[in-house]
C-alpha cells in the first residue's frame, strides 16, 4: 500500500498535494533517512497558515512532532499501556477517528491504522473505511435547498456548519440551533473576515449562497454581482490557500440559455440574464484556480421544486402546485409548449453529497448537470401531472404572445460517471405540499416571504 508520506524539507504546498492525493487528511513527514520525525493534518496546516506561516514554508516548521505511533514488534499488552497511557488518551479524541503510523523498531513507517477511540475500548479500522470529510461547510444553508441539504447531511452523520447572512430569515433552520453536530456562523460572503472564519475548520465546501432567479438579479444587479460573482471568486481563492479541497458550487441550466438540442456540459453556454451570467463567469473563475490541491465541482442545477422549510413560490413548479390545490386553477400561458427541465429539492440534495462523497479524481474541475433525463418537461406537461394529482382543478389556458423559447438538457454524464439518477418526482412534491399546507407548515402562498423577488423589492 503507498502511504502519504513526505520529506521533512517539502513545503506545506507540496504536503497539501500528498494529502489530497491520498484523501486521508495527513501527511507523514520523514528524515533523509526516511525515519518518521512528525505528522501534519490538513487542520494543523490551516491553523498554522492562520498564524502566519506561507505555502513555502517548510512542512517540518509546522508539524506535529509528537504524535500518536505505535510499533510492529510491540506485544497485546505494551500496547494497551502505551494507548491508555494519559498523554495518548488525550491526543484520540473521543468517536473520532486518528490515523497513526505503524513504525519498524528503527522508526520507518510499514503501514497505517485507523484508531477509534469508544470510552474505553480501542478499535482498529482500515484507514479507507474512515470518510475523509467530517465537518461541511454549506454557505447559503439557511435557504430553499440549503436548509434541506443540511437535514440530510445532519441525518448522514457529517458535521455541519451553517453561513448564511439570512436575507430571507432563518425560518429555514431555526428548529437546528442546539442541534448535535449542527453549528451556525451568520455571516455575509462578501465580508473577507466572516469568510475567513466560515472556513478555518471545514474539510468541504458546498457554496449555494447568491441572489436567485432573473426577477431578483434584475433588480438587484449590484448586488448580484458582488455576490454571486465576486464574493465566489474570494470564496474559492480563501479556500484555495487554506487547503479546503473540495468545493462544490451552486449553478444553473439556465447558463445554456435557449436552445433547439439538447444542452450537455459540453454545449457552449449562452446566458441570457445577469443572474445566468455571474453564474456562468463564476464557474470559470474556480475552474481557474483548480489546481495545488485545490478540486472545484460545478453542479448546473434544473429547476428545482418540492418542498423546504424555506420554502419558495417563485419556482414555477411548487406555484403551479398551491395554485391547483389553493385555487383550484392551474394557470398555463399561450400553449405551454416550451421545455424545461425540473428536479426535486430532494435528488438536488442527494447529488451534492454523491459529489462530496466521490472520489476526488472523478469530480475535481468537472461541470455535471443535475436532473434527470425524464425530468425534461414541457410547462403543459407539467401543468397535466399537476392536474393529474389534484383532478378538482381546473387547467387554463391563457391566451398570450407566447414565449416560445424551450431549452432540454441532458443528465447523461452524472448519470454514468456517478451513477446519480434522479429518485423523486412532481407527485412526491404535490404530496408533500399539500400535507404541509394541511398542517399549517405552510402559509399563503402568495406571501413575499416566499419569493425572493418580492422579499427584495419589499412588496
Ligand atoms: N432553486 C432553484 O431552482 C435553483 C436552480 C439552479 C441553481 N440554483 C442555485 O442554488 C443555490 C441555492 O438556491 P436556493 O433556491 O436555495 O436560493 P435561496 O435564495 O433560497 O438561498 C440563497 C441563500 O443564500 C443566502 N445569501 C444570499 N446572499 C448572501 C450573502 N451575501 N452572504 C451569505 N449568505 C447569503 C440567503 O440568505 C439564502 O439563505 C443558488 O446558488 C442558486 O443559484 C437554484
Amino acid at each position: 500500500m503507498k502511504l502519504p508520506i513526505i520529506r521533512w524539507n517539502k513545503s506545506i504546498r507540496e504536503a497539501m498535494e500528498t494529502i489530497n492525493e491520498y484523501g486521508l487528511g495527513i501527511v507523514f513527514v520523514v528524515d533523509n533517512h526516511d525515519r518518521l520525525i512528525g505528522v501534519a493534518t490538513d487542520g494543523d496546516i490551516r491553523r498554522a497558515i492562520l498564524r502566519g506561516a506561507s505555502l513555502n514554508t517548510m512542512i517540518s516548521k509546522v508539524m506535529n512532532r509528537n504524535p500518536v505511533k505505535i510499533y510492529e514488534s510491540w506485544d497485546e499488552k505494551r500496547l494497551r499501556e502505551y494507548l491508555n497511557s494519559p498523554e495518548v488518551v488525550a491526543k484520540i479524541p473521543e468517536l473520532k477517528a486518528l490515523i497513526i503510523p505503524i513504525l519498524s523498531d528503527d522508526d520507518r513507517i510499514v503501514g497505517i491504522k485507523a484508531i477509534y477511540r469508544r470510552k474505553d475500548e480501542y478499535v482498529f479500522k482500515s484507514p479507507r473505511e474512515i470518510p475523509s470529510i467530517n465537518k461541511i461547510l454549506v454557505i447559503g444553508g439557511a435557504g430553499y435547498i440549503g436548509s434541506v441539504l443540511t437535514r440530510m447531511l445532519l441525518g448522514k452523520g457529517y458535521k455541519v456548519k451553517v453561513m448564511d447572512n439570512l436575507l430571507y430569515g432563518d425560518e429555514g433552520i431555526r428548529d437546528l440551533y442546539g442541534v448535535k453536530n449542527f453549528e451556525f456562523f451568520k455571516g455575509d460572503i462578501t465580508n473577507i473576515k466572516d469568510v475567513v472564519e466560515a472556513m478555518r475548520d471545514v474539510d468541504a465546501v458546498v457554496h449555494l449562497a447568491a441572489i436567485v432567479g432573473d426577477p431578483a438579479s434584475k433588480l438587484k444587479p449590484k448586488e448580484t454581482l458582488e455576490i454571486n460573482y465576486f464574493s465566489t471568486r474570494v470564496l474559492g481563492e480563501v479556500a484555495k490557500y487554506l487547503g479546503v479541497s473540495r468545493f462544490i458550487f451552486a449553478s444553473t441550466c439556465s447558463v445554456y440559455g435557449f436552445r433547439e438540442e439538447i444542452c450537455s456540459e459540453e454545449t457552449e453556454p449562452n446566458p441570457l440574464s445577469l443572474y445566468a451570467e455571474t453564474k456562468l463567469m463564476s464557474e470559470k473563475v474556480l475552474l481557474e484556480l483548480w489546481g495545488d490541491g485545490f478540486c472545484p465541482t460545478i453542479l448546473r442545477f434544473a429547476t428545482v421544486y418540492g418542498y423546504s422549510p424555506r420554502m419558495r413560490f417563485d419556482l414555477v413548479v411548487n406555484l403551479l402546485i398551491a395554485k391547483a390545490y389553493i385555487d383550484k386553477k392551474i394557470t398555463v400561458f399561450g400553449e405551454g409548449k416550451q421545455y424545461r427541465p425540473f428536479v426535486h429539492i430532494k435528488d438536488v440534495s442527494r447529488a451534492i453529497i454523491k459529489v462530496l462523497e466521490a472520489p476526488i479524481n472523478k469530480v475535481c474541475g468537472e461541470i455535471f448537470n443535475v436532473g434527470s433525463d425524464e425530468q425534461n418537461m414541457s410547462i403543459r406537461e407539467l401543468a397535466e401531472r399537476i392536474k393529474k394529482e389534484i383532478p378538482e382543478a381546473e387547467l387554463v389556458f391563457v391566451k398570450e404572445k407566447e414565449d416560445n423559447r424551450s431549452y432540454r438538457v441532458s443528465f447523461r454524464k452524472i448519470r454514468e460517471r456517478l451513477g446519480f439518477t434522479a429518485k423523486y418526482t412532481i407527485s412526491d412534491a404535490v404530496r408533500e405540499i399539500i400535507s404541509a399546507f394541511n398542517d399549517g407548515r405552510l402559509g399563503d402562498y402568495r406571501d413575499k416571504k416566499y419569493s425572493n423577488y418580492k422579499s427584495l423589492a419589499g412588496e
